[in-house]
């Protein structure tokens, strides 16, 4: 499952929003993000610098850190208790920290705007 949605074509006509990620120095990503696949997903099939992804998205790295932009924090919702214990291990974690392969992509998360912590570790 996981293989299969990093193979999907872009040029069909999959229903999509766009999602912003900033890196730690400013650089600006703003790419198309599907429904249903989730906000790590989105990050690496678009090249987005600075989302690790080493578990591939099974809650078990914390390598795809993200830091909500605070108006968006409602509708991205709550970390899951897996979720909770990984980011223990961070050492930026801050309140509006979550992981990206948690996010699932939803037509509400239009204009989604995360920032990239400056490290994974
Ligand atoms: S990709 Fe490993 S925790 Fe998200």
């Amino acid at each position: 499952m996981f293989l299969l949605r990093f193979t999907k074509n872009k040029n069909l006509n999959y229903p999509m929003v766009k999602v912003v990620f900033i890196e730690h120095d400013g650089n600006n990503h703003e790419v198309d993000a599907y429904i249903g696949e989730n906000l790590m997903e989105t990050a690496i099939s678009n090249n987005v610098p600075g989302i690790d992804a080493d578990c591939g998205g099974n809650c078990a790295c914390a390598t795809c850190h993200v830091f909500i932009h605070p108006e968006w924090t409602s509708k991205v919702g709550e970390r899951g208790e897996m979720e909770n214990s990984m980011l223990e291990f961070s050492d930026d974690l801050k309140p509006n920290s979550r992981l990206a392969c948690q996010i699932q992509i939803s037509e509400e998360l239009e204009g989604l705007t995360v920032d990239l912590p400056e490290a994974q570790y």
